[in-house]
């Protein structure tokens, strides 16, 4: 019987060693059952390639200790009674496993995870690129950050020699508590608030706090896949709710039972929509009846164009049933990781106890910084401005497709955020485009391709865009869409 041993001459441990290491290895892993006859010392050391004193050497150690047994001349066996201490000592792990083929066993996994599509690290880009929400690394507000990291190191005390609160630093939760105030009509006292590391990990410690497995949760039909997937990891079963040109249809709640909401309404992701106030309204009536929590993710809402800013649905919750998720990804970056959950207060407590199990909250530096420049007004200068230059690239946006396609061109979500969502003139396929698209420098996006979740097989998936504009200046968004107008005549040809 050929033994799978594997000598490494170059390994810090002598040949000798290894042999007994991985023979105990297989005895204890089960690989060599008890009574198994082993090579006689001759043979393994011709297999080997090694003198035979040293296979002897090793087989003595085994039979010492426990595991083989030698039974005159019949020849040498694994023992049939491997003494209980021996299973408790497997002090060289890695030998087991390296000597173990088979993949390990999964453990009972009830979770069916898939990565979001939206991950896209060191994406080649197209010259004129209209990936939606990006965030544009000029835009960054760099020296104001160094200069904040220097002075808060200067006085940074005891913050980074010792653990912080779990909810996140005062000063930022404060920070936080009283931009909301201004931009979203929301009271949410700091002592509500807890820093995440971006949207998703809010998100997550939600699903954590909430979601069990076979749960029903309402998603927005499309919705954002990575809140989709994350719910579905928890074992969520997603009870798809269509959207129209006002958001989420809140009567069609009713229907799924669900006990959780997903909403994302100021712009409603990837279609753009704007949920109105009256369907707001009737959104928390149904939460407050159906014993519901709402989470609103309300991720960059920051760029509101033509209106004042829009009251949160936090801002207008009565029955305290909002869960709001909130992100610096679209107003600072996403490499910040850095967002915030606004709790109902009954949910604030077991959050609090989530997040300090999780991670004990988020890196002091990050925090101090943004609310530093949060205080300073800083903050709202960098949005006016970052406000100004979407605002221009939007315009360029829907002026283009006016004049390329019609005074009817088909697009909607150009209110606010930082894409809009647009449907294709008839006959021309999303797919067809973004291939067409490459072929002159332009990266266009489906449904598909920015991670929207959608169940069922609507024209929007295949007739439809999402355009982001917010790293492309006015006169690219002019010369791409002009190229788009070229290859979609190409196509129509
Ligand atoms: C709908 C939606 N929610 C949230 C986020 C922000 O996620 P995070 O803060 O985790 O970067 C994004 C980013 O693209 C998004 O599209």
């Amino acid at each position: 019987m050929a033994i799978p041993i594997d000598l490494r001459r170059d390994a810090a441990h002598s040949l000798q060693e290894q042999i007994y290491t991985q023979i105990r290895g297989l005895i204890l892993n089960g690989r060599l059952a008890t009574c198994a006859r082993l090579p006689s010392s001759r043979e393994m050391a011709r297999d080997l390639g090694v003198s035979r004193n040293t296979v002897l050497h090793a087989y003595d150690r085994l039979k010492n200790e426990g595991y083989l047994d030698s039974q005159d001349n019949a020849g040498i066996f694994v023992s049939n009674a491997i003494p209980d201490q021996c299973l408790d000592y497997v002090a060289d792990r890695r030998a087991l496993r390296s000597f173990d083929r088979e993949p390990p066993r999964r453990p009972d996994l009830r979770l069916e995870v898939t990565a979001p599509a939206n991950v896209h690290l060191d994406r080649a880009r197209a010259r004129i690129d209209f990936w939606y929400g990006r965030f544009d690394r000029r835009n960054f507000p760099l020296n104001t950050w160094r200069r904040l990291i220097n002075e808060n190191l200067s006085r940074a005390g005891s913050n980074l020699s010792e653990y912080g609160a779990p909810a996140g630093c005062h000063e930022l939760r404060k920070a936080v508590s009283s931009h909301l105030g201004t931009t979203r009509g929301m009271n949410a006292p700091a002592d509500r608030i807890i820093i995440t590391a971006g949207a998703q990990d809010g998100l997550n410690l939600v699903c954590r706090l909430l979601v069990q497995q076979g749960q029903k949760v309402a998603v927005e039909n499309p919705c954002y896949g990575s809140a989709a997937l994350l719910l579905k990891s928890y074992g969520a079963e997603l009870c798809p709710v269509p959207v129209d040109h006002l958001g989420l249809r809140v009567e069609n709640l009713a229907a799924t039972h669900a006990s959780l909401v997903y909403v994302t309404p100021s712009h409603q992701f990837p279609t753009g929509v704007t949920m109105p106030l009256e369907r707001r309204h009737r959104l928390l009536d149904w939460a407050e009846k159906a014993n519901s929590f709402v989470i609103e993710d309300d991720y960059d809402s920051d760029f509101r164009y033509d209106s004042p800013p829009l009251t949160a649905l936090a801002g207008i919750d009565q029955y305290d049933r909002v869960i709001y998720v909130g992100s610096f990804s679209k107003s600072i970056g996403p490499g910040v990781r850095v967002g915030y959950l606004v709790l109902p207060e009954v949910l604030v407590q077991p959050a609090l106890a989530l997040k300090s199990l999780s991670s004990y909250g988020q890196p002091w530096l990050d925090q101090i910084v943004i609310a530093d420049f949060i205080e300073s007004g800083g903050y709202r200068n960098h949005l006016r401005k970052l406000r100004h230059r979407y605002h221009e690239s939007r315009d360029a946006l829907v002026a283009g497709l006016r004049k390329f396609f019609g005074p009817d061109a088909d697009f909607s979500g150009d209110g606010c955020g930082m894409h809009i969502l647009w449907r294709l003139p008839n006959g021309i396929k999303a797919a067809d485009l973004v291939v067409a698209a490459s072929k002159v420098d332009v990266g266009l996006y489906s449904f598909e391709s920015v991670g929207a979740y959608e169940v069922g097989d609507s024209n929007l998936r295949k007739n439809s865009l999402v355009l982001g504009y917010s790293t492309l200046s006015p006169v690219e968004v002019t010369e791409g869409i002009g190229r788009v107008a070229a290859a979609v005549k190409s196509l129509a040809a």
